[in-house]
C-alpha cells in the first residue's frame, strides 16, 4: 500500500494546473451509456473513480478507446449486460449513476445497493423514488436494486425531499429519454449537473434551467454521439488554493473556474490570505503572514462545498481564534479532525460542529487517511508540520486526486510517495 512521506515547513510556490472535475467526468461517462453512438469526452482526469467507472461501462457492454492525453471515446452500441456489481459499487458509490441511464436505454438496470461509508450513511433512496415516479418499477432484494421500465419512462413531476447532486444527475439522466417533460423540484445546482445537462443537451437531449433549482426536460426518442470537455476540478481548486493559504505561500492557480470556488475564496480572503483573478480561469493567492479564524458551515452549491471542509479545517488550526465548522451535508464527515489533532491540533467535536483553536505547531507523526479528502486535509496539514508526517492509505486520495504529489512538488513541497513494506 502506499504512503506519502511529507516534510513540512515549504511555502508553496509557483503554478499549479487544475485538472477536469472528477464529479464531473463519472457522471459524463454514465451518460455515454444512452446512446448507441460514440461520445467522446476530453480533459478526463486520470483518477482511480475514472479507471473504476471505465471497468463498470466496460462490464455493461460498452466499449472504451484511450485516445491519450486525458481524452476518451465511449460507444456503448449494445448494452449486454445492464448491471453494476457490488464489486465495482462497493469501491466507488457514484456507480448509482448508472442507475438511471441503464434503465432509461434498456428498460432495465440492476445495481448493487451501497453499503455505508466513511463519511455518512449515503442511501439512494431518492434515486429510487424519483425513477419510481418515472414510471420504473423497482424490487430491491439480495443487495441489488432492480429497475425495470420496460415500456419506457414518463416524464413527471419529481420534488426531491432533499438536494441531491448524484440523484439529480440520476435523473437528469433518465428523463432525457422518458416520454414527455420532466420537471426536476429542489434540483440540485452544481456545476457538475450543469456540465452533464450540456452534454445531454449536445447529444440532442432538451434540459433547460441546469444551474437553478428547477430543471425541465423535454424527453426525446433517441440521443447521438457528441464531443464534451469536462470542467476544471473545483474540489482540486480549493485544496491548491488551501495549501497555498495554509503554508504562507504564492501560487497561481491554472485552469479553473474562479467563480466555482467563490464561497472558499470569500472565506480565505475574511482569514487574511489574499487572492485576485489572475487572467482567465486562474486564481492567484498569497497566504497572509497571520491567519484568523473564520466559522463555516457547509451547504450545497452555491454555498460552501463539504468537499473542501476537511481541507479548510487544516487551515484553520493556522488560525488566530477559534472557528466553528459546522458539516450540515454529511452526517459523519470529521475523520481527519482525531488525525489532525494527532499532529497537534487543538480540534473538539461537538456533534455536527468542530471548534477548532489556533494557532496550533503541528508536528508530524504517521497518520492515517480515511476518505479522499480527509486525505487532502492531512497532506495540508503535513505541509506546515515540522518534521516528517507518513500519511497510511493514500488509495483514498488516489481515487480523486491526479498527480497530487507530483503537482505539489513541483511548487515546491517535500513531498514523495513510498511503498509500504
Ligand atoms: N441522500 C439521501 N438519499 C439519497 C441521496 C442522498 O438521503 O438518495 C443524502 C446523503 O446521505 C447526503 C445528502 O443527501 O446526506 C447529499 O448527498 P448527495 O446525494 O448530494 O451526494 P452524492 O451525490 O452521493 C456528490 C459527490 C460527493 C459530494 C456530494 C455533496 C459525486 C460523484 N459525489 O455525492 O463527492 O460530497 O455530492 O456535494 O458527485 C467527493 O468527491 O469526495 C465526494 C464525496
Amino acid at each position: 500500500m502506499d504512503k506519502f512521506l511529507i516534510e513540512g515547513g515549504v511555502p508553496l510556490e509557483g503554478e499549479i494546473a487544475v485538472s477536469g472535475a472528477k464529479n464531473s467526468a463519472l457522471p459524463a461517462m454514465a451518460a455515454c451509456l444512452l446512446t448507441s453512438e460514440p461520445v467522446t469526452l476530453h480533459r478526463i482526469p486520470d483518477v482511480r473513480d475514472i479507471m473504476t467507472m471505465r471497468n463498470l461501462l466496460k462490464h455493461t457492454g460498452a466499449g472504451i478507446e484511450d485516445l491519450g492525453g486525458g481524452s476518451l471515446r465511449v460507444h456503448a452500441a449494445g448494452i449486454t449486460n445492464p448491471e453494476a456489481p457490488y464489486e465495482v459499487v462497493k469501491t466507488m458509490r457514484a456507480s448509482s449513476l448508472v442507475l438511471g441511464p441503464l434503465v432509461a436505454r434498456t428498460g432495465t438496470a440492476r445495481v448493487s445497493m451501497p453499503g455505508g461509508c466513511a463519511i455518512g450513511a449515503r442511501p439512494v433512496n431518492l434515486h429510487v423514488n424519483a425513477l419510481e415516479q418515472l414510471g420504473a418499477v423497482v424490487d430491491q432484494s439480495h443487495g441489488y436494486i432492480e429497475a425495470r421500465a420496460e415500456e419506457g419512462l414518463r416524464g413527471t413531476h419529481i420534488h426531491f425531499d432533499r438536494i441531491t447532486v448524484t440523484g439529480t444527475e440520476d435523473v437528469l439522466m433518465a428523463a432525457a429519454l422518458a416520454e414527455g417533460e420532466t420537471v426536476i423540484h429542489l434540483a440540485a445546482r452544481e456545476p457538475e449537473v450543469v456540465d452533464l445537462a450540456e452534454l445531454l443537451n449536445k447529444m440532442g437531449a432538451r434540459i433547460v434551467g441546469a444551474g437553478t433549482s428547477t430543471i425541465h426536460v423535454h424527453g426525446v426518442k433517441r440521443l447521438r454521439g457528441a464531443e464534451h470537455t469536462i470542467i476544471a476540478d473545483r474540489i482540486e481548486a480549493g485544496t491548491f488554493l488551501s495549501a497555498a493559504a495554509i503554508t504562507g505561500g504564492d501560487l497561481l492557480i491554472s485552469g479553473c473556474v474562479p467563480d466555482h470556488v467563490d464561497a472558499l475564496t470569500a472565506k480565505l480572503r475574511q482569514a487574511g490570505a489574499s487572492i485576485s483573478v489572475a487572467g482567465p480561469g486562474a486564481l492567484r493567492v498569497k497566504g497572509g503572514r497571520r491567519l484568523r479564524s473564520v466559522d463555516v458551515t457547509t451547504e450545497e452549491f452555491p454555498g460552501f462545498a463539504t468537499d473542501l471542509q476537511a481541507q479548510y479545517m487544516a487551515v484553520m488550526t493556522q488560525a488566530e481564534g477559534i472557528s466553528i465548522i459546522t458539516e450540515t451535508i454529511f452526517e459523519n464527515r470529521f475523520m481527519h479532525a482525531q488525525e489532525l489533532v494527532r499532529m497537534g491540533a487543538n480540534i473538539r467535536l461537538e456533534g455536527r460542529q468542530a471548534l477548532v483553536a489556533g494557532p496550533r505547531k503541528l508536528s508530524g507523526s504517521p497518520v492515517i487517511a480515511s476518505d479522499l479528502r480527509a486525505s487532502a486535509s492531512l497532506v495540508l496539514a503535513a505541509l506546515v508540520a515540522s518534521g516528517e508526517t507518513l500519511i497510511d492509505r493514500v488509495y483514498h486520495i488516489d481515487r480523486g486526486y491526479e498527480k497530487i504529489e507530483e503537482k505539489l512538488a513541483a511548487a515546491g513541497a517535500r513531498i514523495r510517495r513510498v511503498q509500504s513494506k
